[in-house]
């Protein structure tokens, strides 16, 4: 697709941006203070990480930033989404604060400035520090307050230089992967810790809404979600039903308390004695009112109905579309609109940003230099045609981030799962722009453009 129709299709002030995570590039896991998190810990023990591998080095990104930010100039692109890593900032999660791990992050805050790119910041994009499951990590209450302090701490002193702030990337995952399926850290598979942890997830954003708000009151804040792009297997009464106790589950127990303040009634009727208690106020302060959320969107779910498992009973349907990327997600962009429009008429939600979208294929450098992976930009010209569907449909799209940067630590997958703009010679940390890369740039370097207007069709 040719980035500079397709450019034509977005209003002149939308940002296009790049993304990536603070455990997944940065690397210097021992260094000026930082102590270990969660998937520190998780992915040094067998069995966890593909080939145990982990995020030690990574892409070195901690010593390379200014190389990095470079890049991001260079690509054209005007924003970036980074999280910022707990265990630098409050290495024990509670007690004392790193002041080498702050001047890190402002060194890159002022570094995006001086380059003239937009700083999208994530307060927690997985990595907890350890010693808070000596209380029980997110199953503990008196996380969501460490949570809190640790944000009033990092806005205090960014929060004047920041364009957005996230409270959280992806409570599924937090949740849902790493508490009820076992697949992340910290490796948990028990509903009622996942109940647990989901309470106070959705609690400690309200408490990090608070902390923004009280540290940056101007700073729009927001929150991550890969909200679940749910397809019912079939027409079948059952698949149906399945589909919507997976609506309700995956879905709802984060969007139903933060935009409407209650927890979904099926979710309740299911699982309440498993469910924490929740304390007066709690709803309250998880249903503030926020400037934006965040979609990251890859892949829909095939909802099949499946009596013989526990609630919400359901397994993975088959793949309708015949094509997957190379970590074996089906390709289906319709889903990418599909979750859009079932969250706008199920919720009251601001403005959105696509904060993220990609695709993974692990192709090489060739032996001209160059890494040809047309997939991925076939993958990024069929989604970013359906966000431009989105405007058009009147859905608040005001930006969007490619995930990700660079090639990196693909959690559970190790480094062997490749969603990078840019190529990383993990030997040598050579950054190479690939072909999407370069497809990407085309459609960034044409914004903002100042008339502010959709080009008519
Ligand atoms: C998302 C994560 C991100 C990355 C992509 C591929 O779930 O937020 O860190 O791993 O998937």
């Amino acid at each position: 697709m040719d980035p500079k129709l397709l450019a034509q299709r977005f209003p002149g002030d939308f940002v296009f941006g790049v993304a990536t995570a603070s455990f997944q590039i940065e690397g210097a896991s021992k260094e000026d203070g930082r102590k270990p998190s969660i998937w520190d810990a998780f992915s040094n023990m067998p069995g966890r990480v593909y080939e145990r591998h982990n995020g030690d080095v990574a892409c070195d990104h901690y010593h390379r930033w200014e190389e990095d930010l470079d890049l991001i100039k260079d690509m054209g692109v005007q924003a970036y989404r980074f999280s910022i890593a707990w265990p630098r900032i409050i290495p024990e999660g509670t007690g004392p604060i790193n002041e080498k791990g702050l001047d890190f992050y402002d060194k890159l805050v002022d570094g995006l400035q001086a380059r003239g790119i937009k700083a999208f910041a994530t307060l927690y994009h997985w990595d907890l520090p350890l010693a808070l499951m000596g209380d029980g990590g997110w199953t503990a209450r008196s996380t969501a307050h460490a949570f809190q302090r640790y944000t009033q701490t990092v806005i205090k002193r960014l929060g004047d230089r920041l364009d957005a702030v996230a409270t959280f990337n992806e409570p599924w995952c937090s949740v849902i992967l790493s508490h009820l399926l076992g697949i992340h850290a910290p490796g948990e598979r028990n509903m009622q810790a996942t109940l647990h942890a989901a309470h106070y997830t959705n609690l400690a954003h309200g408490l990090g809404v608070e902390a923004v708000r009280a540290e940056a009151p101007k700073l729009p804040v927001g929150i991550v979600y890969n909200a679940m792009s749910v397809v019912p297997a079939s027409e079948s009464a059952a698949d149906i039903a399945a589909a919507k106790r997976a609506e309700d589950f995956h879905n709802g127990i984060f969007f139903g308390p933060v935009f409407k303040g209650e927890y979904p009634a099926g979710v309740i009727e299911a699982l309440e004695p498993l469910m924490p208690k929740i304390e007066d106020g709690d709803m309250k302060t998880i249903s503030q009112k926020i400037d934006w959320w965040g979609l990251n969107y890859y892949t829909p779910a095939r909802i099949e109905d499946d009596p013989e498992t526990p609630y919400p009973s359901h397994k993975q349907g088959a793949f309708v579309k015949p094509e997957k990327t190379d970590i074996g997600w089906e390709i289906d962009s319709s889903g990418f609109i599909g979750v859009v429009r079932t969250l706008y008429s199920t919720y009251d939600l601001p403005e959105f940003y696509i904060t993220e979208n990609g695709a993974c294929y692990n192709t090489d450098i060739g032996p001209d230099g160059e890494v040809d992976d047309q997939e991925r930009v076939d993958y990024y010209g069929d989604h970013l045609s359906v966000a431009a569907d989105m405007i058009k449909e009147g859905f608040p799209l005001r930006g969007y981030f490619a995930w990700s940067l660079m090639d990196n630590f693909e959690w559970a997958e190790g480094y062997r799962m490749r969603f990078g703009l840019v190529h990383v010679d993990y030997e040598t940390q050579k950054r190479t722009i690939k072909k999407s890369g370069r497809w990407y740039t085309s459609l960034a370097e044409e914004f903002p453009k100042g008339n502010h207007s959709v080009a008519a069709e």
